[in-house]
């Protein structure tokens, strides 16, 4: 019998698997707590693997008083990288931190579409989650047209090394990083699993280049776009899938809860 590669041997191990619910913009303060509260009442105590929430905005307040004293976190779905000032609109680490948020999801696909950001913003709002200890899921991800021009591996290296830029090797394992194929997101088309396998072990070994081997391997990294309990399982199977973010599977409170069975099953 051959002896397992070290990526196949440890990362169960090493990396605790994490599901993240991407709520977009949905659910109100009130639907939200509904939501929360079906949550907790099947994966209230769950401590195997991490889960995260993250509504709007304007539930936040509400989803964090329901979440007090359980093991589920509370994360948003962006801020601003400034402490505060003429920013109309905008929200900072700061304010979310008084709210007990823990986790922030930045430069998610939709940002980047509809809202222009660029991976120079998206640097400066990880190091400034990581300097107010919140904890970023960078997401990063190709589309459609760059996939057929064969260009992933170069729009994932680029959003990842510049979006990692000036954070610290003891920062790091703060960072949880999020593959999302951008034409998986919501279309209902998941990748193949060795189509994400393939690009998770490749921002593993960006990591291993910026970081060493050490820190690369406890690093987090999702995969997201049309998750669900059907394709779960076989997706968090793969080494260097540690876990999803998801969306329309998030809205539901049964789908959201196989999710977070099926990740523990796969630890
Ligand atoms: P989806 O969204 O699960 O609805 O595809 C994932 C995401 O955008 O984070």
């Amino acid at each position: 019998m051959s002896t397992p590669s070290s990526a196949t041997q440890t990362p169960h191990l090493i990396r605790k698997k994490v599901i993240a619910g991407n709520w977009k913009m949905n659910k109100t303060a009130a639907e939200g707590v509904t939501l929360t509260k079906e949550l907790l009442d099947e994966i209230g105590r769950e401590t195997s693997v991490d889960v995260v929430i993250c509504p709007p905005f304007t539930a936040l307040a509400s989803v964090g008083q329901a979440l007090e004293g359980q093991a589920v976190k509370l994360g948003a779905q962006n801020m601003h990288p400034e402490k505060n000032g003429a920013f109309t609109g905008e929200i900072s680490a700061e304010m979310l931190r008084t709210l007990y948020v823990t986790h922030v999801i930045l430069g998610h696909s939709e940002r980047r579409q509809y809202f222009g950001e660029t991976d120079a913003l998206v640097n400066k709002k990880v190091l400034a989650a990581l300097a107010n200890e919140l904890r970023p899921s960078l997401c990063v991800g190709e589309t459609l047209a760059e996939r057929e021009g064969g260009k992933t591996l170069d729009v994932v290296r680029t959003q990842t090394e510049v979006a990692l830029a000036g954070v610290k090797p003891e920062q790091l394992t703060s960072v949880i990083i999020a593959y999302e194929p951008v034409w998986a997101i919501g279309t209902g088309k998941v990748a193949t699993t060795a189509q994400a396998q393939e690009v998770h072990a490749f921002i593993r070994s960006l990591l291993v280049s910026l970081y060493g081997a050490a820190l690369a391997a406890k690093v987090r990294i999702l995969y997201g776009g049309s998750m669900k309990p059907a394709n779960a399982p076989e997706l968090l199977a793969q080494p260097d899938i540690d876990g999803g973010l998801i969306g329309g599977a998030s809205l539901e409170s049964r789908s959201f809860v196989e999710l977070v069975k099926a990740a523990k099953a796969a630890m």
